[in-house]
């Protein structure tokens, strides 16, 4: 077989060409990096569980009426996602004060927000993503004003559902990042929501032991990674109840042996 064309790698997944025009596949590595990747590692069985977790959200989402990339999963570590423009902005939605918001204005992590805040970030390495307001975002053309509303609109339907879900399997949805890409209709073009949501780019907080169950466990060197990412699979259902087998394994061998 041919080997595929890759089209992008980032820190956390590779994008290759897929099989049909306006398609590609995302795959799910198992690294890990932060703090702008000045810290790097890898989290064994990471991939597979963000694949996973991503495409059960993402499915979800649609089905409120959110539109995504998602397309389809096509193995353990890879989906098939609508080729888009990813928009050079990173949209952040806070419901708890915790990580930079809790260093910059030097609140501890912990508080309630009285209201939702989104934020943006300018998605540049070389600049450490700064945070950006709406202002600079419209005056440089990185979104345009309809692009920017519709991005902040979808950002808080995404949160309104996912505080309810993450609630309903005792979990605080803390904060969240999101990123989304224009795709081409004619001459018209809309924003969808790409990339991916999973504990990488979530926090996610038990509700009872307060015990961090999201990428934080990595940055702060709190151990317990795969553990932490494996309970969220397991709590959303898709893990069985006393294992750690991803039940994605089950259906990918029952098409193999075509049953
Ligand atoms: P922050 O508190 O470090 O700004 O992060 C806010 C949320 O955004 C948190 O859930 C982690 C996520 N995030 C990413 O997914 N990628 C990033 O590069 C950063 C800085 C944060």
């Amino acid at each position: 077989m041919a080997r595929r064309r890759q089209i992008y790698e980032g820190k956390a997944k590779i994008l290759y060409e897929g099989p049909e025009p306006g398609t590609l596949i995302q795959y799910f590595k198992d690294d890990a990096t932060a703090f702008n990747a000045q810290k790097k590692g890898t989290i064994s069985g990471k991939g597979v569980l963000n694949n996973r977790i991503s495409e059960h959200i993402f499915t979800l989402l649609g089905g409120i009426g959110i539109p995504t990339h998602f397309l389809r999963r096509l193995n353990m570590r890879e989906q098939l996602i609508r080729q888009v423009e990813i928009v050079p902005i990173e949209v952040v939605v806070r419901n708890v004060v915790a990580g930079s918001l809790s260093k910059r204005i030097g609140v501890e992590e912990g508080q309630q927000l009285p209201r939702t805040i989104i934020e943006y970030y300018y998605k540049d390495d070389a600049l450490g993503d700064p945070m950006v307001s709406d202002e600079h975002i419209l005056c440089f053309g990185w979104a345009s004003q309809e692009e920017l509303h519709d991005m902040a609109d979808m950002a808080i339907r995404v949160n309104d559902y996912l505080s309810g879900l993450f609630a309903g399997i005792g979990i605080r949805l803390v904060d969240f990042k999101l990123e989304f890409g224009r795709i081409w209709e004619n001459e018209f073009s809309r924003v969808i929501l790409a990339d991916e949501i999973s504990p990488d780019g979530c926090r996610l907080w038990d509700m009872a032991s307060g015990e961090k169950l999201d990428k934080d466990r990595f940055r702060r060197d709190l151990g317990g990674e795969v553990e932490a990412y494996q309970e969220v699979a397991r709590r959303l259902g898709l893990l069985p109840e006393d294992g750690d087998t991803p039940v994605l394994d089950l259906d990918s061998h029952r098409k193999l042996r075509g049953k």
